[in-house]
This record gives structure tokens, sequence and C-alpha cells, in this order.
């Protein structure tokens, strides 16, 4: 089988090539010094790549009880988690509750939950159509597709995102589809691509997200941050696709590596397409994902819990992707 992201066009890729090679200049130095060594090496991304085509062709394991993984669950489980930052699972059990899923997490070390103004006292959110609410000023909680996102890519830094579990409780009667991409595998297409600066994007000021206010009240304090960073020799990203409250730096090299992340994420055939069924779920470090919108019936409403932690999952298997960003 061909690799599928030999297809990605990256040398013809449409841009002003010009134009982005001369930014380079305007990226602030110590920033591209401090980030050198986020540089995978042929090998590596080869090597990065062949184990991600196996998890595409493979990312759903099956569960029997998720409050209670078997070793082999688990291993399997950690395994794509290992070269995908992701994993699909899916069990027959229909009485999972939040209670479950947090169960589920603490089984991989997650036990940091984020308690988001839109989610339960128990950190978990019923992502459903809710109207007439506060839910309601948020695109999650109506049946409008999502962009592309990363979860929480407006949070503090003490409160950034590290992962994410969703389950589907229910799922409407069209629609709803989940699209998913390995942050990793983006960071190597945009380092492969000579026509951008893919080190702008570490830049601290690479992007702000506005304060939430409500009415008068803040809610949310003003972010600025970079796109891409890394802790504990873990590449973490923080993007959103739209462009309402979203000021991206207008650095000619912060602009023109934005527009190549468009590119791959609308063009790439690399992206995961699932369409979750009652019993499925993610358990990811925070990948790149968008969601269809849906149709709901009188009797069938999508419902999927999500739980947000601060933590990283544990690492269960030996990685040398992981490691490779450190050299
Ligand atoms: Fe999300």
């Amino acid at each position: 089988m061909d690799i599928p992201w030999r297809d990605v066009d990256i040398n013809n890729r449409k841009r002003d090539s010009e134009s982005s090679i001369a930014s380079r200049t305007e990226v602030d130095e110590s920033t591209r010094q401090s980030n050198d060594h986020r540089h995978w090496d042929q090998q590596t991304w080869h090597e990065k790549c062949a184990a991600y085509e196996r998890f595409l062709n493979a990312p759903i394991v099956d569960v029997e009880n998720i409050r209670y993984l078997t070793k082999q669950e688990h291993c399997a489980l950690s395994a794509r988690i290992d070269v995908a930052n992701m994993t699909l699972y899916r069990t027959p059990d229909m009485t999972i509750d939040h209670q479950a899923v947090l169960t589920l997490g603490e089984q991989f070390g997650l036990r940091n939950v984020e308690h988001n103004i839109c989610a339960d006292d128990d950190g978990v959110s019923d992502v459903t159509v809710k109207n007439g609410d506060r839910h309601g000023r948020y695109i999650p909680y109506t049946s409008r597709q999502l962009s592309w996102h990363t979860d929480g890519y407006y949070n503090a830094d003490d409160r950034a995102i590290k992962s994410f579990i969703l389950h589907c409780s229910e799922q409407g009667i069209h629609g709803g589809e989940n699209e998913l991409l390995d942050h990793e595998i983006l960071f190597g297409l945009l380092q492969h691509d000579n026509n951008i600066d893919h080190q702008s994007l570490f830049a601290h000021d690479a992007f702000a997200i506005p304060a939430n206010m409500d009415g008068g009240e803040e809610l949310r304090e003003r972010y600025v941050g970079p796109v891409f960073n890394t802790v504990d020799n873990r590449l973490h990203m923080r993007f959103s696709a739209r462009s309402r409250n979203i000021e991206w730096n207008t650095r000619p090299a912060i602009l023109t590596a934005v527009e190549a992340i468009r590119y791959y994420l609308n063009h790439s055939p690399l992206t995961l397409k699932i369409r979750l069924e009652p019993g499925m779920g993610i358990i990811t470090r925070n990948v790149l994902h968008r969601r269809s919108a849906f149709v709901d019936s009188h009797d069938q409403r999508r419902l999927v819990f999500r739980a947000r932690y601060r933590d990283d999952i544990y690492d269960q298997q030996l990685s040398g992707f992981r490691d490779a960003l450190a050299k």
C-alpha cells in the first residue's frame, strides 16, 4: 500500500514563496535559536509516517469494559497513542456514565480534569445541543460544525489542555462526523515545507485570543501565546481555524506558516474520519480535530461526554518520536 502522505503536495502548494523566504529574517533570533533542536531527521520522520499509516489502518480497539481495561486492551490503546497521539475505542457497554469516563482516564494517568464553565461538577461536559442558557453561546453546544482546533487553545499556560477523552453516548440521525489529525504529523509536514519557516510558530506572541466577556463579567482573560511549544520534550499545539476570535501576529513569517497549516488541514489525506457510534470514544493528547454539523431528531439527540485534562497521558511505550524532539 502506498504511504498516503507521499501524495501531500508539499512542493507545489500554492503560496507566495518569495515573500515567505524574505520574511524568515523577521523571526526573532532568540526564538529561532531556542527552537533549533526541534527537528526530525529523515529517518525519524519516515518511521513516524510508517507507524502513523499502521494506525490509520487500524485505529479502533475493542474494549469489553472501559472501567477495568485488561492488560492487552491497555497495551493496544497505548500503542496507538504512542504513534498517533490518539486512539479510538469501542465498547458494547451502553451504561457508560461520567464516572466511567473518568475511571478510563485514570488508567492512563489522567486525574486533573479541567473544570471549564460548561462542565458538570465532576468536570465532565455533556456535549449536546443546549439552547437558552450559557452553553448556547458556544458552538460545541449547538448542532453547527466545529472547525479545526485543539481544545483549550485559549487557556492560560497553567491550564493548558494536554489530553482529552470523548465518549459517544448517543449519535444524531445525520452528521456529527469527527476528523482528527496528529499535530506531530502536521509539524513534520511544516518542517519539510521549504517555503515556510515553521520555527516562527514557536514565537511567544504568535496569536492572541481576546478575553471572554459575558456582559460585564470577564470569564477568561486575554491569552497571548505560541502555536507550538514543547513541554517535557513533548510537542504541544494551540490552534483554531476560526478567524473571528483569534488575532494572528502580523509578521509575514507567521502568517505564511498559518496559511500552510490551513492548507494541510484542508488538503491532507492523513486525517482520520470517524462518525462515533454509541459506545465509541477517543483518547488523545489533544490532537487537531473538527466536527461536522449534525441533525438530531426528537428522540435521538447526539450526546458526547467530554473530559479535558491538564495531565499528559502516561508514556507506556518507548517512543523514538518524542525523544527526537529533544535532539
Ligand atoms: Fe474540541
